[in-house]
């Protein structure tokens, strides 16, 4: 409206002003006009007259014309008649005729000229024309008109010529505002879908504007610049920011005006177990339960996760929701329950058979099943059910966990358009070629594509995503911003390293470092000086237990010093034990361990301690702080967490990382030693230079990669997460209501 205004007021003036400004053009032409008209009038009184005048004059009635004359110009606009027999002559008038006008002077009146006399009712205008009687001249008629009503009728003119100019001055501003508001809406809908990222890609779309071409220049720039903008502003935050559980709210209060976050995922971070009369509360091998725990803490909200303790449904209230950690409750966990036959088809099916092999490469192949399929379809609706009815809002934050819930972001849309979906990906993402085997790779692609931002731990799995969308999907696929558009909004897919709390809980690194190498020992009967080596995972073929097993009777090979004076711990949480591959897998571990201890046997005490069971996290510190290395092996991961958990159980600096080239963690933890865990002899060296290495050297290698550590912690990886979440709502906003901002 006040653009409307600011365009209608000038034009208004300027036309106005054009129409003053022709005040005298429009006087001289109608003097001109009416001029033009007494001349054509004066002739035809001349003619209407002359006949009676003639008689009257022929009959010598002098006296009689000047009454005669005073009749005729008692018409309106005729002032005055007179004749001039001759120059010599005295008029013959009516009264009204103007001194000035003699019969001596008539030449004046006849030349060029307007032929104007002023007087004082305005100015008069005098025609002068010839009588013609049979003897060929008969004097000349004086015909004086009043031209008082010329200037009245200019003025009118000139009232009218304002008010056409005004009114046209109105019409067009209208038609011009109108047009230029149908023409912006146009132009902004051209704009605001280029800025989406809808008419700039490859593909342009069916509904995107026709006149988007226009636009791609200019929106082009304009994501750009938001592009750069926000990089900036994110590498700003980021290098300014201590990452805390503190910074962390300060974010979520700040930036996302304190919204709850809604996290989903398989596996709950608190699992309640019935033992005899007890109930205890166990705390998952899950990276993943590691990560999010503590952003929960700091955030609180809602975990929505599957219930699968013995007691679960025990301790949750009538929403099926239970408040923890049971010692300082924080947030929810809202539990989901599932059939037998969901988790078989869901879980252990399409899940862990399906998509945990096709993503990882380990040499094991998937298994699809249409039952599994339909369960997997059927658990994800039941989250998204789940989820909408968490949220206490329509544009809640949920942040979906890892490949049991590729169709829940679509799913969770379809429910809540206005939702911000983080949905990331804690395995790899394998290549196209890879991925094309799954039955229902469209589906759960386009299910992902429901999301906001999908997160991977590394670029290279960024790319492949996106060369797998690129291959089967007809999506718009920007590569500058690494944005995908299919259907509806735009996902951001991006490279989000997890990671871990950071400093740790003190309760983890409370008991000294000598304390923990003491009992462990003790623990185990080894001597208090032997070197122990330690390695923490789920029981899971992808792990590369059986490779690392193998480097160690390697490393016995190669050097035999080690016999009786190193073992390697090997802590080993059951899991997924009702799929066929990992019983067969725990078997095989089991098998390795007993066949290389027995080959080693004869000098003191075993290479290999396999301990096949869960241990709390705090069990686990211990482990890692009394190891005099820790080594990883996996075979194909997406990041790793036991590696950085190492490093962060390590307060002394001391103890070597040897890890794996196939885990996410390799990337960042370059002082880590880097290992193929294929090549037994490249392990094998690794572990005895981890064995010699210099105190020195070892804490060299530690401080850098605790800086790391510290610096890129979980609160990081949250809060970039939520930053640009953040980023991408005010972009939101700034796109549907462009105003708004101004
Ligand atoms: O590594 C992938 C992952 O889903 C992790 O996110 C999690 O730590 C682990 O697997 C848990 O596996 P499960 O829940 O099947 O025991």
């Amino acid at each position: 409206m006040k653009l409307s205004l600011r365009f209608v007021l000038p034009l208004m003036l300027v036309l106005a002003g054009f129409a003053y400004a022709l005040g005298p053009l429009v006087d001289k032409l109608t003097t001109q006009w009416f001029v033009r008209d007494l001349e054509i009038r004066a002739s035809l009184i001349v003619n209407t007259i002359q006949e009676p005048l003639q008689e009257q004059l022929a009959a010598g009635k002098k006296a009689k014309i000047g009454d005669f004359f005073s009749r005729i110009s008692q018409d309106e606009r005729l002032f005055a008649v007179g004749y001039c027999a001759s120059p010599a002559a005295t008029a013959l008038a009516s009264r009204s005729l103007p001194a000035e006008i003699r019969c001596d002077q008539l030449q004046r009146w006849q030349g060029p000229g307007d032929h104007l006399l002023p007087s004082a009712q305005g100015p008069l205008h005098v025609a002068v024309r010839p009588l013609v009687n049979e003897a060929g001249t008969g004097g000349n008629l004086v015909l004086v008109h009043d031209m008082s009503f010329v200037t009245r009728r200019s003025e009118e003119t000139k009232r009218y010529v304002f008010y056409f100019f005004t009114a046209m001055a109105a019409v067009i501003s209208l038609i011009t505002v109108v047009i230029a508001q149908l023409s912006w809406r146009g132009w902004m809908a051209g704009m605001q879908s280029l800025l989406r990222g809808e008419g700039l890609l490859r593909q342009p779309a069916a509904n995107t504007p026709k006149h988007a071409s226009e636009f791609k220049p200019i929106a082009r720039d304009l994501q750009r610049l938001i592009h750069e903008l926000e990089a900036e502003t994110r590498a700003r935050d980021e290098s300014n920011v201590t990452w805390t559980p503190e910074a962390l709210r300060a974010i979520l209060h700040g930036e996302l005006r304190g919204e709850d976050v809604i996290v989903v995922s398989n596996r709950e971070p608190y699992i309640h177990q019935r033992r005899g009369e007890r109930v205890e509360v166990q705390r998952p091998a899950s990276g993943l339960v590691t990560a999010l725990e503590p952003i929960m803490r700091a955030c609180s909200g809602t975990w929505i996760a599957h219930g699968n303790g013995s007691a679960d449904r025990e301790v949750v209230d009538r929403y099926d929701r239970v408040a923890v950690p049971p010692e300082h409750p924080a947030y929810q966990i809202r539990r989901v329950w599932l059939s037998p036959e969901e988790e078989a088809g869901y879980y252990y099916g399409f899940s862990n058979e399906g998509l945990w092999p096709l993503c990882h490469i380990a040499h094991v192949r998937p298994t699809f099943r249409s039952g599994d399929w339909a369960q997997y379809v059927a658990v994800n609706r039941k989250f998204a059910k789940a989820v909408v009815s968490e949220s206490k809002t329509k544009n809640p934050i949920v942040l979906v966990q890892d490949y049991h819930f590729a169709l829940l972001p679509s799913m969770i849309r379809e429910e809540l358009p206005d939702a911000t979906i983080i949905t990331f990906w804690h395995i790899p993402w394998p290549n196209p070629e890879s991925f094309a085997i799954c039955p229902w790779r469209d589906e759960v692609l386009a299910g992902l594509l429901g999301s906001s931002i999908l997160g991977f731990h590394t670029q290279f799995h960024c790319n492949n995503f996106v060369d797998t969308v690129d291959r089967f999907l007809e999506a718009r696929v920007d590569r500058e911003s690494f944005t995908v558009s299919f259907g509806g909004k735009p996902t951001a897919v991006r490279r989000y390293p997890i990671s871990i709390a950071w400093p740790p809980e003190p309760d983890m690194v409370q008991k000294p470092v000598m304390d923990c190498r003491t009992s462990i020992r003790q623990l185990n009967d080894l001597p208090p000086e032997h070197k122990l080596g330690v390695g923490v995972d789920r029981l899971d073929y992808t792990k590369g237990i059986v490779e690392r097993f193998r480097a160690i009777e390697r490393l016995m090979e190669l050097n035999p010093e080690w016999i009786g004076r190193f073992s390697f711990v090997q802590i080993a949480a059951p899991t997924r034990s009702g799929i066929d591959e990992y019983q067969h897998h725990e078997a095989q571990v089991r098998a390795m361990a007993a066949r290389i201890n027995t080959r080693f046997a004869r000098q003191g005490p075993p290479p290999i301690i396999l301990k096949v069971e869960h241990h709390e996290p705090k069990a686990v510190y211990e482990y890692c702080r009394a190891a005099d290395l820790c080594f990883v092996s996996s075979l194909h991961d997406g990041m790793n967490l036991v590696a950085k958990e190492f490093v962060a159980a390590r307060d002394d600096e001391r103890g070597v990382l040897v890890l794996s080239q196939f885990t996410g963690a390799a990337r960042e933890l370059a002082e880590a030693l880097i290992v193929n865990p294929y090549d037994a002899d490249q392990c094998a060296a690794a572990l005895h230079m981890a064995l010699t290495m210099p105190a020195a050297e070892q804490r060299d290698r530690m401080r850098l990669m605790r800086g790391l550590v510290a610096e890129f912690n979980v609160f990081r990886w949250a809060g970039r997460m939520l930053l640009d979440a953040a980023a991408m709502r005010r972009r939101g906003r700034l796109i549907e209501k462009p105003g708004s901002q101004t």
